[in-house]
């Protein structure tokens, strides 16, 4: 979800919080190392400032990988017809392709499922349905070790819930833009806890077209009310993650605002949970010990009212608890009887996901974004070596390895800083006495080592085939122009950019990279955005705030994105095809368009890519009112689009969608 434009239901009640765990360290953005180099003045220029210093990246260029034979010839990596831009009430994806719905809110999940009916919601039937808010996909084929490109679990999260358009006379504030809470019963509080989290469903290809397994024992729901899971690692057991509900400090119910994420080398899905502040409410007493910690997180948040309901949830009576959420979460989808685990080696903060890569030397690297203003990018980097013989043996690999956060340096190269207890300035002296606390603190060990403060990292994806690593910064429209620097050129970036890194000899492990700007996004067309689109890009290709991406069988960068139909972009969020070499580097096309109000998240291809699973996210909420043709925020009984059942009664329903090419071909050629 998107925190940043307007006419937005939850996302205004992000915007409205100004506890909403603000980066208030006083590390250096590299603007303040540009000011040092180039003087006050271009740095304050901006643009002039990252010319002065692009200068300087030239022969940091030679560390990027070597380009294709084709790329350098300026061909397209992409043959398929553009989609014309647009904002509709229903989806629109390239000529010769299908887009169909696989699973909607609501389709059953588990045996027993009731069908469903919008009317006659329970939390026990939701229990067993596919939840709410799809965001990651990620497939898991069958048999486990196989490729098969034609069965396989899907492994789904369930990010939040918009009560607005899910339930029958909630309604939303045309004026504070917020659902009403004093309709949100404990009966609904319980559907929506169940309704977050994730799901497994077995699905089959046959006669071309995707299916659900109905009653396969592999399917399973993951909810926020009645999965356990076991917390492991450094944290485990520490005393500020225990409750009264778990005194030893390892048992956590539910996993909240799982975002993105990532597939593992050995199978197991990793869900990243990102804004668990919104969960909870109350107020610390007075000098409470967690005050700073919570504040840096932005708890509590107060965006649902399951405070009213569950202690837990209200820090006046649980001050714990909001600790035990916001880590990476790794689920074994092939034994529907295992315990997820939350993997505290990777941190706790806002995570966006969890892409990975093993490296040459048999270590895996997880990648994974802090999405908030002026938050970092980090990467973890394995103790072990990934065993492709013994699946059993990888199982804990998550549990030891360095943790890092990247400082990004004004001539082009950069640094990962390994938050590592006892080094540097994470001592007790600075109330780290272990290194639990340094990963429950994340953020301010991260403040103390001189991570650069970035415009959102969402999704950072590694390219096996090439070194190179992809960041998504969405946008930042609360950059200043004193705050601009080399890897955030600009200020107020409402649109946001795609960093490239290339890590050091190709190795994913390395502490030091180059990096280098690959698209400054926005519409090309408006001087004053700053865009930097190859001019090969069409008037449908560019976009902005980028969020999600995808690396191809092939190599080839999907971005898909979060914040677009506004009046400005004229089309909403969708899948964009990126090239990153060669002429044509830089140049956009558009792919797949999501219905008015949704937001496109979760790209994941199947082994062949032959199929393109992706999420559509909250279909009729975001940004409707500046579409002319609907012009209100939506509710259950007037949303702007009843996407993708287009039945009256029936509300939007989030659904994963998916894309095969009609003569069966590779997506995108
Ligand atoms: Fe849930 Fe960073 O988007
Ligand atoms: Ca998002
Ligand atoms: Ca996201």
């Amino acid at each position: 979800m998107d925190r940043d434009i307007e006419n937005m239901t939850r996302s205004m009640a992000f915007e409205a919080d100004e506890d909403n765990g603000r980066n208030e360290s006083p590390n250096d953005t590299l603007g303040d190392i540009i000011t040092r180099r180039f003087g006050r003045r271009d740095a304050l220029k901006g643009s002039l400032a990252v010319a002065a210093i692009a200068a300087t990246f030239g022969p940091l260029s030679a560390l990027v990988g070597s380009r294709p034979a084709a790329a350098q010839a300026g061909k397209s990596a992409f043959s398929f017809p553009e989609v014309a831009r647009g904002v509709g009430r229903d989806h629109a994806v390239a000529e010769g392709y299908s887009a169909d719905v696989l699973i909607r809110w609501g389709d059953p999940v588990l045996p027993g499922a009731p069908a469903f009916d919008p009317m006659k919601q329970s939390a026990e039937a939701q229990k067993k349905q596919f939840g709410y808010n799809n965001d990651f996909v990620g497939y898991a084929p069958l048999p486990a070790g196989s490729t098969s490109a034609e069965n396989g679990l899907l492994c789904v999260n369930h990010e939040y819930t918009d009560e607005e358009v899910m339930f029958p006379g909630v309604g939303v504030d045309q004026q504070s833009k917020e659902a009403n809470f004093k309709a949100m019963t404990r009966e609904l509080v319980d559907i929506e806890l169940a309704a977050h989290g994730g799901s497994v469903v077995e699905i089959r290809k046959s006669g071309g077209k995707w299916q659900v397994v109905a009653d396969s024992r592999y399917n399973r729901r993951i909810t926020g009310s009645d999965t356990e899971f076991e917390i492991t690692g450094p944290a485990a057991g520490h005393d500020r993650l225990k409750t009264k509900a778990d005194p030893a400090g390892r048992k956590v119910v539910g996993m909240l605002n799982n975002c993105a994420g990532g597939m593992t080398p050995w199978g197991t899905w990793l869900s990243a949970e990102e804004n668990i502040n919104g969960y909870f409410w109350g107020k610390l007493e007075d000098g409470h010990p967690e005050t700073a910690n919570h504040k840096r997180m932005g708890v509590p948040g107060a965006w649902y009212n399951w405070g009213a309901y569950y202690d837990r949830f209200d820090v006046s009576k649980e001050p714990n608890e909001a600790n035990r959420f916001g880590w990476i979460v790794e689920i074994d989808p092939y034994d529907p009887t295992s315990t997820p685990k939350k993997r505290t080696a990777l941190g706790r903060f806002k995570h966006e996901g969890a892409d990975n890569v093993v490296n040459k030397d048999g270590r895996v690297v997880i990648y994974t974004g802090d999405d908030e203003r002026f938050e970092y990018a980090y990467k973890f980097v394995t103790e072990g070596r990934f065993n492709p013989s013994d699946r059993r043996a990888n199982m804990d690999l998550l549990d030891r390895g360095t943790l890092y956060v990247a400082r990004f340096d004004a001539d082009g190269t950069g640094t990962w800083l390994p938050l590592v207890h006892g080094q540097g300035p994470l001592t007790a002296a600075n109330g780290f006495n272990s290194q639990a606390d340094v990963l429950i603190e994340a953020r301010r060990a991260s403040d103390l080592l001189g991570a650069t403060k970035m415009d959102r990292p969402e999704d950072i994806g590694p390219n096996a085939r090439t070194g190179k690593v992809y960041v998504m910064l969405t946008n930042n429209t609360r950059r200043k122009a004193d705050q601009v620097d080399a890897v955030n050129p600009r200020p107020d970036n409402a649109f946001g950019h795609v960093v490239e890194i290339a890590e050091e000899g190709g190795d994913f492990a390395a502490t030091r990279f180059a990096w280098n700007v690959l698209v400054q996004a926005g519409d090309p067309g408006v001087a004053a955005v700053g865009a930097t689109f190859n001019p090969a890009t069409t008037q449908n290709g560019w976009f902005g705030m980028p969020d999600n991406c995808a690396i191809d069988g092939q190599g080839r960068l999907w971005i898909t994105t979060d914040g677009m139909g506004f009046k400005d972009t004229k089309c909403t969020d969708g899948v964009w095809a990126m090239e990153t070499d060669g002429a044509l580097r830089g140049t956009s096309k558009l792919f797949y368009r999501v219905p008015v109000g949704a937001e496109m998240c979760g790209p994941c291809f199947v082994p062949d890519d032959r199929t393109l699973f992706v999420a559509v996210q909250h279909p009729a909420t975001d940004n409707v009112k500046d579409w002319p043709e609907f012009g209100k925020l939506s509710s259950f009984e007037d949303p702007a689009t009843r996407w993708p059942d287009f039945k009256d009664g029936m509300p939007p329903r989030p659904a994963v969608v998916a894309i095969t090419k009609k003569d069966g071909g590779i997506i995108g050629s």
